[in-house]
């Protein structure tokens, strides 16, 4: 068990936020090394080539050692919906074969799809919430030979239900089907391990569980498609492209690896260094003990609401990170806002479902106080 960590953080005491699949905070060294990096922008004298190269390595490296990868799998991404794009982009779709999503899926990881289903006359199968919640189960026997990509979560972006992407991954493979994954709402909190579930593409944007800035993402791409198309063209995504007086010899061949992939102007300056600052302290406390400290947390919030007749799926069907309550009847209208007129955050997300979401910064005075004025709001 981590101890809270909310000295990192710039929260004052009054503010409970359970809403980490909202927004992170950024941590005070995260924003001192943010400041710092705005800062060397007024300098550009002192920018060098190696500065567009060095936090973006880095960068590679802090994110394929959390997920198991190599730093040649990992290109740079400002959003999910790049990485899907460029997942999109690179999957063989046609006629009869389909695109498996799942309700309410997170609308990066459907628009993307539908779009590239239209061009290639393929279809987008959506999957119905299943009533008992095992969305395992109800992915397993939609996966036929039909399906030529299931694009899903590891986590549901409204409840945190969990889908054992292992099973699903072994599944992909036995009907010739890929795997494309956002990540957004689990990595970094939810232990993920590329040899083990084997996805295609994982994607996985940085501003909520890794800590890190806005408008930044990784995306991981399995060895075999390290050979496809990026969706734009850029200078720093052919080889030799660190020889700053050759850029003009213009190349055919791409930069090794997944870096191919990599948005235009990757090389931020004043986001890389502090997604890596924030990854770094992610390691430091290890994502299994986030998500087991997390864990202990939101199952006391379940037993509490469950008493009070609030429906929770059960632990073994939902990540350890995330709860989302549902009332009977619906949310109450207008409850996150009563809850935040008393400083207490949460948020509302797909049809019928209150979703809290912890994190190392909450406190046991947070937990009670929000207890305390859900049932006073309700
Ligand atoms: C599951 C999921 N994926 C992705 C995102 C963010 O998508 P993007 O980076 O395309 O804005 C969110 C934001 O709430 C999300 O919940």
């Amino acid at each position: 068990m981590i101890p809270c960590q909310r000295h990192l953080f710039d929260i004052p005491p009054d503010v409970a936020y359970l809403n980490c699949a909202y927004i992170s905070p950024l941590m005070h060294a995260v924003r001192e090394v943010g400041e710092a990096s705005t800062r060397r922008k007024c300098r550009p004298w002192e920018i060098v080539p190696d500065d567009f190269f060095r936090d973006a390595e880095e960068g590679r490296r802090l994110f394929a050692d959390l997920v198991g990868a190599s730093t040649e799998d990992i290109a740079l991404v400002p959003a999910a919906s790049y990485g899907i794009s460029t997942a999109a982009r690179n999957v063989p779709l046609a006629p009869g074969r389909e695109v498996l999503i799942l309700e309410e899926q997170f609308p990066s990881n459907v628009y993307p799809w539908r779009e590239r289903a239209r061009e290639c006359g393929a279809e987008v199968r959506t999957l119905p919430r299943p009533e008992d919640d095992d969305w395992t189960r109800c992915i397993l026997d939609a996966l036929d030979e039909r399906v030529a990509v299931a694009a899903l979560p590891h986590a549901h972006w409204t409840d945190g239900a969990l889908i054992d992407l292992e099973r699903v991954g072994a599944r992909c493979r036995e009907v010739g089907a890929m795997l494309v994954v956002d990540g957004t709402q689990s990595v970094g909190a939810l232990p993920f391990d590329v040899a083990a579930i084997r996805p295609d593409f994982l994607v996985v944007a940085t501003y909520k569980w890794l800590l890190g800035p806005y408008s930044a993402g990784y995306l991981y791409v399995a060895p075999e498609r390290h050979d496809g198309m990026p969706i734009e063209h850029n200078w720093a995504d052919r080889a030799r492209s660190e020889n700053f007086t050759g850029l003009v010899d213009y190349r055919d061949a791409f930069a090794p690896g997944a870096r191919r992939y990599d948005v235009g102007e990757r090389g931020n300056f004043h986001l890389l260094p502090m997604a890596n600052a924030a990854l770094r302290q992610v390691h430091e406390w290890g994502v299994e003990n986030i998500q087991e400290t997390i864990r202990a947390r939101t199952r006391r919030i379940a037993e509490r609401m469950n008493a009070l007749g609030i429906r929770t799926l059960p632990e073994d069907r939902r990540a350890g990170h995330y709860l989302g309550l549902r009332f009977p009847g619906g949310v109450p209208e207008g409850l996150t806002a009563r809850l935040a007129a008393e400083r207490v955050y949460v948020s509302g997300r797909g049809r019928d479902a209150l979703r809290v979401t912890p994190h190392l910064w909450v406190n046991d005075e947070d937990e009670a106080r929000f207890l305390e004025v859900l049932a006073a709001a309700m």
